[in-house]
């Protein structure tokens, strides 16, 4: 479903379970990462964009009558017919089901920066696969606050709104994250992608309007928990590599930088500290490339940076690894530039850049082969980058 056939469909399903039709409605997408993994809480640079998958929310003021509606927030997710009751008549705390705390999170935020958040019906769903590493959470915390936006006709800057939200997780999700997710899905462009240095929060914009290429995303159907703990731990081992080097964070090292510290780092830090400086410098010359149209290259970024995720940072998992595996063996006679695991890892999504003549057919092919290897069944899709959270009505 595109956007407005989702709007068309919130709007059916909250019309259905409230009886009533919605006031407002608002949507914020999922991403993916180009190039660029495990930078963004490194200061590094990050490529990614928004994609054509979204959280939306419609909603309404409760009708008069029932006075415990007019202190409450009551979310309705239709795909899984579950419902989420929020008091917002206090400050608002962690609580379940546990896909609340996102929106938890949110509301707490804006509540902290001395928003009253007013009571709601409202009506949620999302094509973002749940924990396939296309930033699902950032997309429901993006779009709460996109809808507290059109309700209470207070705007707030997009990037105090992705710190927001990257709050919201921290605190209420415990995942520790950079701020990649939050930025692309409040910030993202249509047709661009977004070069971000999470350092200074500059962006550039990066256009992907070539009809001759196309990005495929392959979800391995392999869940990722990144609050399982190893997410804190690769941050943490960042964080020592940079002290032991002696710099602010891994974005002031360099690789000579690295090289002289060998000695005092253990194997593993000097590792993780390889990977984030490659993958910093890799995603420069990645936008460069694209902006070049030299897919050839860029698709050598996107391979090299697997391989370190793989072996130095080691977020990646024999899943993953079979995608990129038959994307290779496709190769570049077969249409496929380049393809690497996107997202957090440990399970997830690959992003493949391809020939968009031959998109159907390598998806096919890898769907096969992925079966064959895994017994998993992928799911395979392409996006053009989407623009970032929007008001649909309000
Ligand atoms: C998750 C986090 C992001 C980023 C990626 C890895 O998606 O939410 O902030 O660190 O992992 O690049």
């Amino acid at each position: 479903m595109n956007l407005k056939e989702l709007a068309v469909h919130i709007t059916a399903e909250f019309q259905k379970h409230y009886g009533r039709a919605p006031r407002w409605i608002a949507a914020a997408p999922g991403r993916v990462n180009v190039i660029g993994e495990h930078t963004d809480y490194n200061d590094g640079f990050v490529l990614p964009m928004a994609i054509e998958r979204y959280a939306i929310m419609a909603a309404d003021a409760p009708l008069p009558g029932s006075v415990a509606a007019q202190s409450k927030i009551t979310i309705f997710d239709t795909h899984f017919d579950e419902t989420a009751t929020i008091d917002v008549s206090a400050p608002v705390t962690k609580g379940t089901p546990k896909w609340s705390n996102y929106i938890r999170g949110v509301l707490c935020g804006f509540q902290q920066r001395g928003v009253k958040i007013p009571a709601l019906d409202v009506a949620f769903l999302s094509t973002v696969p749940l924990g396939g590493g296309l930033s699902s959470s950032a997309a429901l915390e993006v779009c709460t606050a996109t809808l507290i936006e059109a309700v209470t006709g207070q705007t707030i800057d997009p990037i105090e709104k992705a710190l927001l939200a990257q709050k919201a997780e921290h605190d209420f999700a415990g995942v520790p994250c950079g701020i990649m997710d939050q930025f692309i899905s409040a910030l993202g462009r249509e047709g661009q992608l977004l070069l971000l240095d999470c350092r200074t929060r500059q962006t550039q914009l990066v256009p992907m309007s070539d009809p001759s290429v196309a990005l495929l995303v392959i979800n391995t159907n392999v869940k990722h928990e990144l609050g399982s703990g190893e997410y804190a731990k690769r941050r943490a081992e960042c964080e020592e590599a940079a002290k032991i080097i002696g710099v602010k964070s891994l974005r002031d090292a360099t690789p000579d930088q690295l090289e002289k510290a060998k000695s005092k780092l253990s194997d593993v830090v000097y590792r993780r500290a390889r990977h984030v400086i490659g993958e910093i410098e890799r995603t420069v010359h990645a936008a460069e490339g694209i902006r070049q149209s030299n897919w050839p290259t860029v698709g050598q970024f996107m391979y090299a940076s697997h391989a370190a995720l793989r072996d130095d940072y080691e977020v990646s998992c024999k899943e993953l690894d079979a995608v990129v595996e038959i994307a290779e063996d496709i190769g570049y006679k077969g249409g496929v530039y380049g393809c690497r695991m996107t997202g957090g890892g440990f399970g997830g999504c690959c992003v493949a850049l391809v020939k968009a003549d031959h998109a159907d057919a390598i998806t096919k092919k890898i769907a096969t082969e992925y079966k064959a290897k895994t017994g998993i069944e992928a799911a395979i899709f392409a996006s053009r980058p989407a623009a970032g959270a929007t008001i649909i009505k309000g």
